[in-house]
Parts: structure tokens; C-alpha cells; sequence
């Protein structure tokens, strides 16, 4: 049976001065000598300290440890598979030569994962490169543990360090996207997909930590520009039952709800065993289309 071919990244560029970064045996290194070590675990960072706001940016390795258990748990295995299936169809639909897939603000690499599980099969000649970052350098160790089919990086949405036009495909999955810095890296043509909370997402949990002002605050979701044209819309709603105290405070920890809630809804929480939830998600996939004709 014909197996999909991967590749590792073959489209990386410097962070510092953007030139293309050739892989040598265990680092990378741009034409004027600035070179990147491959960590034992197998990723890169390509975050160099000008481009940090925080010694530590992203999430703690207490979050990406809550979340890796939480999604390892299957709770999210909904979300993924309606993910890959979108995925799966957008790289169907053309067979160019090589494919990039970029996976922004990977976290620990659960989604991709699914992903390229669900693409093995892929029956074409094309060869695919997928290409997972994070800010989060814990995020990215815990992930490189995942696949070794993935070219895993430590770096930023806002600069992402891909040669121009060289990506086909980007997936933001409950992330910061940077639309910016995505439209420096697209191809034209090439596709975004966010996936994001729906207003009715974890509502029992946030009834639980909030006052009704900051729920309203947490509803509001992010829109891209005039250059990235939506052409699909999909929405997935299913219910959640977590079933002990570690699970619930597990949620509450992978999530930006810990530092926003109550120390009331923190206490309530405390004490709970069980909580049936509502997840309710939104998938969005624009096309990017760098001279736009819409007003
Ligand atoms: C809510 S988590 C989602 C992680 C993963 N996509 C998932 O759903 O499991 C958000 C992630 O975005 C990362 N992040 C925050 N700012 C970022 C940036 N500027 N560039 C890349 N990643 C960023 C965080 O470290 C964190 O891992």
C-alpha cells in the first residue's frame, strides 16, 4: 500500500536575517554563519532573545503537563478528527511537487499527531513537510517526544521563520494567530485554518470561575483581514464529562481561564468531582489572496 512521504522542513529561515537555513548533520546554519542547534530531543529553537517579551514565553511546563493528560484522555479527539478531515481534504485537493503544513502554536503536537495518523494513506506523489512551532520551549520538548516525522521549532506567529510564499497550508488551533506574519509565509492560494471557541464553549466551567463581565470578555474571538477570504465554516458541539478532581483542575490549568478566574470559582472547583461540559468549536478556513479584491 502506498505510504504518504515526509520530509523535514526543507523551507526553514534564519530569525535573524531571514536567509535560508541549510540542515548540516545536528544544526542549521544561514549564509552568514548563524547557526541553530538541533537539541537532542530533535527540535530547534528559532527564537532568538530579540524577538522574546519574557525570559519564558508561552505556556509553563505545568500547563503543557495538564494539557498533554487532558488531551491524551480523548476529550478533544472530536475536535481533532473534524480537524484532520479538513485538513485532509485541503491537501487532497491539489498534487503539487512538495506540500508544507504548519501547525501554529502547536502546544505539545496532539493535534498534528492526529493529523498525520489520519493522512498516512494520502495516494499521491507529493511530498509533505510538516512543520509544528510553539513559543512554549516545554511545549515543544513534550512534543518532540510525539513524532519524529515533524520538524519541530520554538518560535513566533508573529515572525515565523519559513522562507516567503513556501507554505500551503497553516492550522491554528485554540492559538494566537498572527495574520501578519502568516501572509508572509503563505503561498498565494494557500489556506488558514483557525479553530476556536464557539460562545457556548466550557460555558459550565466559566458559570463556575467567572463574574457574567468576564465571561462576556472571554467570548471574543479574532478576526482576520481583507486578504484572507473565508470559504468554509464548520461548527462541532458535544458534551464533555469529566469524572474526577484531576481532570477538572487539569482543564482549568491548560487554559488562560486559570489566570482570569475568581479565586472564589478557583476554591469551588477545588472541591468538585464531576463536571459535565459543553464543548462547542468553531472552524474557520480562509484562502489567502495577497491582492485583494475585496473592499
Ligand atoms: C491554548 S494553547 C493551544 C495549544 C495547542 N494548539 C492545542 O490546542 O493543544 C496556546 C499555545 O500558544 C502558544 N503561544 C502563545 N503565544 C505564541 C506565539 N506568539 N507564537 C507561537 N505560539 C504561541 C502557547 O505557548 C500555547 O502553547
Amino acid at each position: 500500500m502506498h505510504v504518504m512521504n515526509i520530509i523535514p522542513a526543507y523551507n526553514l529561515a534564519c530569525p535573524i536575517d531571514k536567509l535560508e537555513l541549510v540542515k548540516k548533520e545536528n544544526y542549521y546554519q544561514c549564509t552568514n554563519g548563524h547557526c541553530f542547534d538541533i537539541a537532542k530531543q530533535g527540535y530547534v529553537n528559532l527564537l532568538p532573545v530579540q524577538h522574546k517579551k519574557s525570559k519564558n514565553p508561552g505556556d509553563s511546563k505545568a500547563m503543557v503537563q495538564a494539557r498533554t493528560r487532558f488531551l491524551n484522555a480523548g476529550f478533544y479527539l472530536p475536535i481533532a478528527e473534524q480537524l484532520s478531515k479538513i485538513v485532509l481534504h485541503q491537501l487532497g485537493n491539489t498534487a503539487t511537487e512538495s506540500r508544507c503544513v504548519f501547525d501554529a502554536g502547536c502546544g505539545e503536537g496532539y493535534y498534528l499527531q492526529q493529523i498525520i495518523n489520519a493522512a498516512q494513506y494520502i495516494d499521491n506523489n507529493t511530498q509533505f513537510s510538516f512543520v509544528a512551532m510553539d513559543i512554549s520551549k516545554p511545549a515543544i520538548i513534550n512534543a518532540s517526544k510525539r513524532s519524529k516525522q515533524v520538524s519541530w521549532i520554538v518560535g513566533t506567529n508573529s515572525q515565523p521563520p519559513f522562507m516567503p510564499e513556501t507554505v500551503d497550508l497553516i492550522f491554528c488551533v485554540f492559538g494566537f494567530p498572527s495574520y501578519n506574519g502568516f501572509k508572509k509565509i503563505l503561498k498565494a492560494g494557500g489556506e488558514l485554518i483557525l479553530v476556536e471557541p464557539g460562545a457556548k464553549h466550557l460555558q459550565e466551567l466559566r458559570e463556575i470561575i467567572y463574574t457574567e463581565a468576564a465571561q462576556e470578555k472571554s467570548e471574543n474571538k479574532s478576526d482576520a483581514n481583507t486578504e484572507y477570504l473565508l470559504i468554509d465554516t464548520q461548527t462541532l458541539t458535544y458534551e464533555i464529562n469529566l469524572n474526577n478532581n484531576s481532570q477538572i483542575q487539569d482543564l482549568l490549568t491548560m487554559t488562560p481561564h486559570l489566570f482570569r478566574a475568581s479565586s472564589e470559582g478557583k476554591a469551588c472547583i477545588e472541591n468538585m468531582d464531576s463536571l459535565s461540559l459543553t464543548t462547542d468549536i468553531i472552524f474557520r478556513v480562509f484562502k489567502y489572496n495577497p491582492v485583494s479584491n475585496y473592499p
